[in-house]
């Protein structure tokens, strides 16, 4: 038996207020037959059938009975119900129009093409599911970003590289698994918000994995894709850069070789051969120990070209990720900054890429910390299309134990103005295309699903899922509407319910980074699994993420007089912002500036202080959130209320356990003691 947190946000429970949408409910009229609109017919028959107890019939349009219509704008005829054509002529592709006609029969969901009738169609559910009015629907909607993409981690073992939540849902034993059935929910929780494409396998492509692009599993291939196609979502693979020596049995996998270049050409006609919708390749090639062009003294251009040339005639493409940097540090070296990599590595090639080519490129320089400036190669590239990559999946923000809700991070990541093309050049600009005129680009996300009953270890954290769907198809919708959504869709609307969660999820992030990692340094996490605190776990290591303290202080110089010169790879005026001890933001001030710990903060407070104060307030908020939590007993699904309060109470621990270790080794190293004079070690 499945819980209702299995569904997620599409649980479809029993209206209070049936009535006023009886009418239109009982019939579905169906204007085409495609895959997609089966799909979104299907989710229909079963949310009207969950929410309002009945079994809609489903009949060929047009009919002239009470319903709602599922349709295209070429299929339906528009100007019957008053509606002018054109205005679907200024819309994209996977567009759509939501209205109540003016007869007052009929709710349209009418899509550019049918994946935007299935879009509509979520939409009309999720406004059903949260009882709104529909007597004045119109609503006309198109997503901002063109790809909208998922990046699963997975292994072909099953296991799932960061993965929080249990097991893949794709493999198992390396293979397929037997069981489709939560691949074709995980494709209608994805589709549900917007998200139309996804790499399967980790992007570390491993021994096995690497024979994904091979006739052994390319049939499994095509039968995940057929299931997420249907859902409109398409399919891309991470691929191995040496295939060509590994499948091929070639001497090289030079990309300027011949052979090398006739083999990938006849790899991706295979692969389209199977899956004609096959969408691309991910490649994570030169970096952390996978093979790339750099071993035949070739670079990125020339490493990803080989690839588009393969991919063009099938319109697929190569999403390269500019996770580039040394990972073989010398901590001794002080000259070498790995927040410098991906673009010192990336941005004097622009131009270079073939139109296919797609760069992705993390939110921030490092590693998804808690708390990192914007990337400054987001908007450094004109000529060359580029992606922006968050990480749902928690690695380095609770790990799905602690709750640490991401979407106010990324608005801020999206808000951001490079000033790449002076004011106003924001990342949201730069990822949509509009900022210069991209062919491709958009938004990528490590997904943090796995085979948990809940998906997400944490159910509050299906909320970062939900949330990064929500927010990728329209930066511009608030926190607040995402986060609201996400409650009432999948906790109903007791308002108690509603105000506590939101609380606990629009304060997490900040809870987080109090107890953590202070004023943006970074890391002080235990090596290799990233979970709780440990000062130094890092700073001798070959990773490159150091936090140099000392007795006198601490932070990375990376300004440009005195440090790696980091902070000048910004555009004016960011770059003289980040580098100014004065001007620089007190959450950042750890990345950019080595300071003493009496350095008075712009919030009036030393940094010593500010970090004895945060690491206890970070733990004051987690006790406060277990309060709130427990003030729902009995107002959510008992299983649901045991499992957010076993984490919290683990969050807790670790809370304490970062204040501790924070607080005493700076304690130690400054001799300084809090003002309050509160617990130190
Ligand atoms: C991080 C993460 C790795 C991952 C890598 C990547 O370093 O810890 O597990 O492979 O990012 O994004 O490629």
């Amino acid at each position: 038996l499945l819980t209702n947190s299995y569904h997620c946000w599409l649980q479809y429970r029993k209206l209070e207020n049936a009535e006023k949408y009886s009418k239109i409910a009982s019939t579905i009229a169906v204007a085409d037959d495609t895959v997609v609109i089966n799909s979104a017919v299907n989710e229909l028959k079963n949310a009207l059938n969950s929410m309002f107890d009945i079994t809609p019939s489903v009949q060929p349009f047009p009919t002239n009975e009470y319903s709602i219509v599922l349709g295209t704008y070429e299929s339906v005829d528009l100007e019957e119900f008053g509606i002018a054509r054109e205005l679907f002529s200024n819309l994209n592709e996977e567009g759509y129009l939501l209205k109540y006609a003016e007869n007052q029969k009929q709710v349209l969901l009418i899509g550019k093409t049918d994946q935007g009738t299935l879009y509509a169609t979520f939409h009309f559910l999720r406004i059903l599911q949260r009882e709104e009015s529909i007597d004045d629907l119109e609503i006309i909607e198109a997503p901002k970003n063109q790809l909208r993409m998922m990046n699963q981690w997975d292994n072909i073992d099953g296991s799932i590289e960061r993965g929080y939540s249990g097991n893949s849902i794709f493999f198992n034993d390396n293979d397929f698994t037997n069981d489709l059935t939560r691949v074709r929910d995980y494709a209608r929780l994805l589709s549900s918000v917007g998200v139309n494409a996804i790499s399967i396998n980790n992007v570390n492509v491993w021994d096995i994995e690497t024979n994904l692009i091979s006739e052994k599993f390319l049939p499994k291939v095509k039968e995940v894709a057929d299931i997420l196609e249907s859902y409109a979502i398409t399919t891309y693979l991470s691929i191995n850069y040496a295939s060509p020596m590994e499948l091929g049995n070639l001497e090289s996998a030079d990309p300027l070789n011949e052979e090398v270049e006739k083999w990938w050409a006849e790899k991706v006609e295979e692969i389209y051969s199977y899956i004609p919708e096959f969408g691309g390749f991910v490649v994570k090639a030169d970096s952390e120990g996978r093979p790339g062009p750099f071993t035949y003294g070739r670079g990125h251009v020339e490493g990803a070209n080989v690839l588009a040339r393969a991919l063009k005639p099938f319109n697929g493409k190569v999403v390269w990720r500019c996770f580039v940097y040394n990972c073989l540090q010398d901590w001794r070296d002080r000259k070498t900054d790995r927040a410098r990599a991906a673009y010192d590595n990336f941005k004097s090639l622009d131009g270079q890429f073939l139109d296919n080519v797609i760069l992705q490129i993390k939110n921030g320089p490092m590693d998804f910390q808690v708390r990192e400036p914007v990337s400054p190669l987001l908007g450094a590239m004109k000529d060359t299309n580029q992606v922006l990559e968050f990480q749902i999946a928690q690695e380095y923000t609770g790990q799905q134990i602690d709750v640490c809700y991401l979407i106010p991070q990324w608005k801020e990541v999206l808000n951001f103005d490079t000033y790449a093309k002076g004011e106003g050049s924001t990342v949201k600009s730069i990822a949509d295309g509009s900022l210069y005129g991209y062919k491709h680009s958009g938004i990528a996300a490590v997904s943090n699903i796995g085979d948990d009953i809940n998906w997400t270890g944490n159910t509050l954290a299906q909320a970062n899922f939900y949330g990064f769907g929500r927010l990728i198809w329209n930066p511009d919708l608030t926190t607040d509407e995402i986060t609201k959504d996400w409650i009432h869709l999948t906790f109903g609307n007791d308002p108690k319910v509603v105000e506590e969660i939101e609380y606990m999820l629009l304060h997490s992030w900040r809870t987080y980074e109090n107890y953590t990692a202070p004023l943006g340094v970074g890391w002080m996490v235990n090596p290799d699994h990233h979970y709780g605190p440990n000062v130094e776990g890092y700073e001798y290591s070959k990773w490159g993420t150091y936090h140099f303290a000392d007795r006198d202080g601490i932070g990375v110089d990376r300004t440009i007089e005195t440090g790696t010169g980091y902070a000048g790879q910004y555009f004016e005026p960011n770059a003289k912002v980040y580098n100014s001890l004065e001007n620089c933001p007190d959450e950042l001030l750890l990345f950019f500036h080595h300071v003493p710990y009496t350095h008075k903060l712009q919030s009036g407070e030393t940094v010593i202080q500010h970090i004895y104060n945060t690491h206890y307030q970070g733990v004051e908020e987690v006790e406060d959130f277990i309060q709130r939590w427990n003030s729902l007993k009995g107002k959510v699904e008992d299983w649901v209320f045991e499992n957010v309060k076993d984490r919290l109470q683990r969050q807790l621990e670790n809370a304490i356990e970062w204040r501790d270790r924070i607080n005493t080794y700076f304690y130690r190293k400054s001799g300084i003691p809090d003002q309050q004079g509160r617990p130190i070690y």
